[in-house]
């Protein structure tokens, strides 16, 4: 309707602005009582991984994947794409895949974090290890540890996957070299995986 936006009178405006400006002091008095503010220096975290505590000092800023490799020596969980596409960081925590890349080490305190590294038992290959060895599921090796983690964590929720939850459960995944469907044999193939 023409002129409608003129319908607004100065009072109103007014009331509008102080209504706005009241909702923003409120917020503002609201992000003051938050959380505490951490870093930007280190700060010391506890990270609970493969059964072990570990105790360290990070930036709030490092991600859990850099955490485990580059302060705790913990490699299994290879670094390809660092941003959330590829799936080489995939660990399990509690049950669910997560890229490790993309998540803040500060994040993970408190959770109970798996890696390709606490699978094996002494020289014993755990199940899903063995299966892809058995179905030539790895080549370049980058790639294998995220698709063995998401495989695990498929086969403790779900031990026997049919072909399409087995792909939709490893779609996160990217082989960039072909080896999917040695991944794919080896998924449903691999038995007697028990919840870890
Ligand atoms: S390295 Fe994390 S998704 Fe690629
Ligand atoms: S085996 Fe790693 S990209 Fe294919």
């Amino acid at each position: 309707m023409p002129g409608k936006k003129h319908d607004v009178s100065r009072r109103d405006f007014i009331k509008t602005v102080g209504v706005a400006a009241s909702v923003a002091s409120t917020t503002t008095a609201t992000l003051a009582q938050g959380p505490a503010a951490v870093g930007p220096g280190d700060v010391p975290i506890t990270l609970t991984i493969n059964g072990q505590r570990h105790q360290l000092q990070v930036e709030p800023r490092v991600t859990l994947l850099d955490a485990m490799r580059t302060r705790l020596d913990i490699t299994g969980q290879k670094r390809v794409c660092d941003r959330g596409a590829c799936g080489a960081c995939t660990v399990i925590i509690e049950g669910r895949t997560y890229y490790s890349c993309s998540m803040l080490a500060i994040e993970a305190q408190g959770r109970n974090i798996r890696t390709v590294d606490g699978l094996a038992k002494g020289d014993t290959l755990h199940p899903v290890q063995q299966a892809f060895c058995d179905h030539d599921g790895l080549m370049c090796g980058f790639c294998t540890p995220g698709f063995v983690m998401s495989t695990v964590a498929l086969l403790e929720r779900n031990p026997n996957p049919t072909p399409e939850q087995a792909r939709r459960a490893l779609d996160g995944n990217l082989c960039r070299c072909g080896t999917n469907i040695g991944v794919l044999k080896a998924a449903l193939s691999a038995k007697g995986v028990t919840r870890g």
